[in-house]
């Protein structure tokens, strides 16, 4: 069974709470995605592997800490997984970013995918799947299942609020796939909708209702 890590650091909770506010406007909303998804970063990276490589300072030589691996891709779940590749980029300016085009269809709540274009070889990459909610879960399982199909087999998801029906879905699809999120609500509601959550995240980020 997959682990499901919940960060609860006082920033990040403070600053999703701003982000859940129906006041907040689209410019502020989309700053504090940037930011959480960049203080998020770090807990999701925590478990990247470090070697020791010999080096000089300008006081002496020594061994010291390195990335093993640098082929880290950033995929997010359009629209909404955009907001979070930002921040997560600054911190890994070497990552790269693989787009995976998925809308959760209005009546039935299943996800349609459109859109897929990863970068060359990432079944050899480290992939951190992005998308603010995690409702159902559907979009979520969709989309490690087509990373999945194309080879990949290091993958791990970073969300901002998640249910607890699409975190349970997701670790019984993908019992491999380790989930970060800054929250799990109460529930969904009859429209699929995470309760209390923040709304629909694609339209509070690109203003679009
Ligand atoms: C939202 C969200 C997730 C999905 C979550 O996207 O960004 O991708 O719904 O729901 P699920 O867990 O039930 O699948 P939406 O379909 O609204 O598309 P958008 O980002 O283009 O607005
Ligand atoms: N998609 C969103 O944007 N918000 C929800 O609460 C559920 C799905």
């Amino acid at each position: 069974m997959s682990d499901v890590h919940v960060i609860d650091h006082p920033l990040i909770q403070d600053k999703l709470t701003r982000m859940r506010r129906i006041d907040t406007s689209s410019q502020d909303f989309r700053l504090l995605l940037r930011e959480i998804s960049l203080l998020m970063g770090y807990e999701v990276t925590r478990d990247f592997q470090t070697q020791l490589a010999e080096f000089e300072t300008p006081v002496c030589k020594g061994a010291f800490p390195k990335l093993v691996d640098r082929f880290v891709t950033i995929a997010p779940i359009l629209r909404a997984g955009l907001g979070m590749v930002d921040g997560l980029q600054e911190l890994m300016p070497f990552a790269r970013v693989g787009h995976i085009g998925m809308y959760r269809d209005e009546k039935t709540h299943e996800p349609v995918e459109y859109y897929y274009k990863m970068p060359e070889g990432v079944e050899k990459s480290i992939v951190i799947v992005v998308d603010p909610m995690l409702a159902t879960g559907g979009s979520a399982i969709d989309a490690v299942n087509s990373l999945k199909a194309r080879g990949c087999t290091r993958i791990r998801m970073m969300n901002l609020i998640a249910s607890p029906e699409g975190v349970a879905a997701v670790q019984a699809a993908h019992p491999d796939v380790d989930v970060y999120v800054a929250a799990v609500d109460e529930r969904l509601n009859e429209d699929a909708y995470i309760v209390p959550g923040l709304g629909d995240a694609g339209d509070r980020i690109f203003g679009t209702k």
